[in-house]
């Protein structure tokens, strides 16, 4: 008897780029059609961010923050850059060079790059971004780093690795968080338009374990059009 091959195994990166390539470098083509999500999704994930309370009296007088998987840099633009009001510095990392494009020079991010809460853009996929070298570059570790809607492109050996990675590119008292569709099926789901996978809540929960980390705080997006996936947020901080 064979057994089939784990749904991540038809990821195929080149053909996620591809898809990607051909979506337009606007918040609409970011959000598969649905842009009226993102006032609902940003929203949400601003009350998500203030119950963890990552505002302290030892929390870094400048946040330096990472948009991974950002696309044109709607999250940056809207979340990320009003965090901590405004003393703040957002990387964005995102593989498709028409969207870091749009976030170097476009409109969308002007007023935000003009009084230096854009930080670096890294034009590369999360398997291959490496943050403590950009860290360790900068010479200051991330108080976040923001994961949403992009890590269905990496296989879950990719995702375990890259995950041990940010483990290590965190601050102490700062946090990863992870915000993804979540499929309520058995198993996780293969989608061939972009060469994703879409997880199940208990596969997301296995591979955090396996990176060594744990979920301090995870919530359901409210609000979103019932035809759309769940969407789950996860905040992750070292294990031990
Ligand atoms: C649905 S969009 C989400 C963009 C942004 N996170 C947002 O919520 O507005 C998915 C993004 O994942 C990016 N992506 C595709 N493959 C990726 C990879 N291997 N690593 C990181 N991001 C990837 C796409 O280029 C695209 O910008």
């Amino acid at each position: 008897m064979t057994t089939a091959p784990p749904p991540d195994a038809s990821i195929d990166q080149a053909k996620s780029i591809e898809y990607w390539n051909n979506v337009e470098a606007t918040p609409n083509g970011m959000l598969g059609g649905y842009e009226y999500v993102s006032r609902i999704d940003i929203q949400g994930s601003k009350n998500f961010l203030a119950k963890l309370r990552l505002k302290t009296a030892s929390s870094p007088e400048i946040w330096k923050v990472a948009d991974c998987g950002a696309g044109i840099g709607r999250i940056t633009k809207l979340l990320l850059t009003t965090l901590n009001k405004g003393k703040v510095i957002v990387d964005i990392i995102e593989p498709v060079e028409k969207f870091t494009k749009e976030a170097i020079e476009g409109n969308n991010l002007k007023d935000e790059r003009e009084d230096g809460r854009v930080g670096k853009i890294v034009n590369m996929g999360l398997e291959q971004w490496d943050p403590v070298k950009t860290t360790e570059e900068r010479g200051e570790k991330y108080y976040i780093i923001w994961n949403q809607w992009c890590v269905g492109h990496l296989s879950d050996v990719q995702l375990v690795a890259y995950l041990m990675r940010c483990k290590n590119a965190v601050l102490e008292g700062g946090v990863i968080v992870v915000k993804e569709n979540i499929t309520e099926t058995k198993d996780d789901m293969y989608d061939e338009t972009d060469s994703s996978v879409t997880r199940t809540d208990q596969k997301f929960k296995n591979l955090f374990r396996q990176a060594g980390l744990r979920v301090v705080r995870t919530e359901v997006q409210k609000g979103l059009p019932t035809q759309l996936y769940q969407v789950r947020s996860y905040a992750l901080r070292a294990a031990v």
